[in-house]
């Protein structure tokens, strides 16, 4: 087989023209089947002079190429055209497609974790079966306090009968394990699932999200507090929102507060998700209580800490008018579907 004649073959393919079912049977006998001229060339291969032969394998490669393409290109061509669309309602509309969204609780934490990032919070995390130490008692808890209690945390059982994990029932506890494993400046959030044994209802449930704030270093003051959160509120829930801090107790801060921000819907108006009070309660905080910074090692004569940590479901609810805890746990495509694009 001369390379003229490969050339030629080439050129047959390029100028065929088949249009019928039967030029379309006629090329691929031609061309393609097993006793067709691609196949015949490849089994001369072996006769070819070893000097020639890559050369002549590289060509009938190619002539084999375009074969094909030309075969799928004259069946879509043939398909197309014979097509038979009778029975098929070409003006029904077409089946959208269903595009994905966040979560809301995704969309709500990452903006938390944003709005932190940009007053140089880094982000931690820690395990969601704890030990009591990092939970309660490093946290200050008295070895009594009803929170330890079973009716609120879910106790992992231990083959001695012991019980020394538990899920954690706030992401508090992972506050104890950044001051045990870094030294000040401190300035951290920790966004995490935390469990509670709780009956679930519209406004209970056995798990939720919380984002844990932890700021320790020399000086740091309850106005660096304030600060912060009304820093915090404004990015959240509008520019001219309020904060008022009541006092409140946390065994693991002192003084320890609530913070309420101004209803974002009524403006003090007076409305139903402010209970038409004009405030709303977003979170609990604090002055890390000195001593849960000497149970991590941290000198408390020498540094002071701000805490502060709120739930992600209850921000989110009060933000979109959600108004049942389980829509969020229960993947209805219906509920999920509004938050697309967010
Ligand atoms: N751990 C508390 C809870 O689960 C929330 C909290 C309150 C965290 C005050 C804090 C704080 O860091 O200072 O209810």
């Amino acid at each position: 087989m001369s390379h003229s004649s490969l050339k030629d073959f080439l050129s047959e393919v390029e100028n065929f023209k088949a249009e019928t079912k039967e030029q379309l049977e006629e090329f691929r006998l031609k061309f393609l089947s097993k006793k067709g001229i691609v196949a015949e060339l490849f089994s001369q291969l072996k006769t070819i002079a070893a000097e020639n032969r890559k050369e002549f394998g590289l060509e009938v490669n190619k002539l084999k190429k375009a074969a094909e393409e030309k075969f799928e290109n004259f069946r879509y061509l043939y398909e197309k055209k014979t097509a038979d669309v009778s029975g098929i309602d070409i003006t029904l509309p077409g089946e959208p497609f269903l595009i994905g969204s966040h979560h809301p609780v995704s969309i709500v934490r990452k903006k938390i974790i944003s709005i932190f990032s940009h007053i140089g919070f880094s982000l931690s995390e820690g395990p969601e079966i704890e030990d009591d130490w990092h939970n309660f008692s490093a946290l200050n808890f008295p070895e009594d306090h009803p929170a330890r209690d079973m009716q609120d945390t879910f106790f992992v059982k231990t083959e001695n009968g012991t019980r020394p994990y538990a899920l954690r029932t706030h992401t508090s506890s992972v506050q104890v394990r950044v001051m045990e494993s870094t030294k000040p400046p401190i300035r951290t959030i920790s966004p995490g699932r935390v469990y509670r044994n709780e009956a679930i209802s519209a406004r209970a449930h056995c798990f939720f999200h919380q984002v844990e704030g932890l700021y320790v270093d020399e000086g740091v003051s309850f106005a660096d507090l304030k600060q912060t959160l009304l820093y915090f509120a404004r990015e959240m829930f509008g520019a001219d929102s309020q904060i008022r801090l009541r006092p409140s107790y946390f065994p693991f801060t002192e003084p320890s507060a609530e913070m309420d921000v101004s209803c974002f819907l009524c403006h003090g108006k007076g409305c139903n998700v402010c209970k038409y009070t004009g405030w709303v309660e977003i979170l609990g905080c604090g002055m890390v209580h000195p001593a849960v910074l000497e149970n991590c090692k941290i000198d408390s004569n020498r540094y002071t800490g701000y805490a502060f940590g709120m739930g992600i479901e209850r921000i989110t609810m009060l933000l979109y008018g959600i108004k049942d805890l389980r829509l969020f746990s229960q993947n209805d495509v219906r509920f999920l579907q509004q938050f697309a694009g967010l």
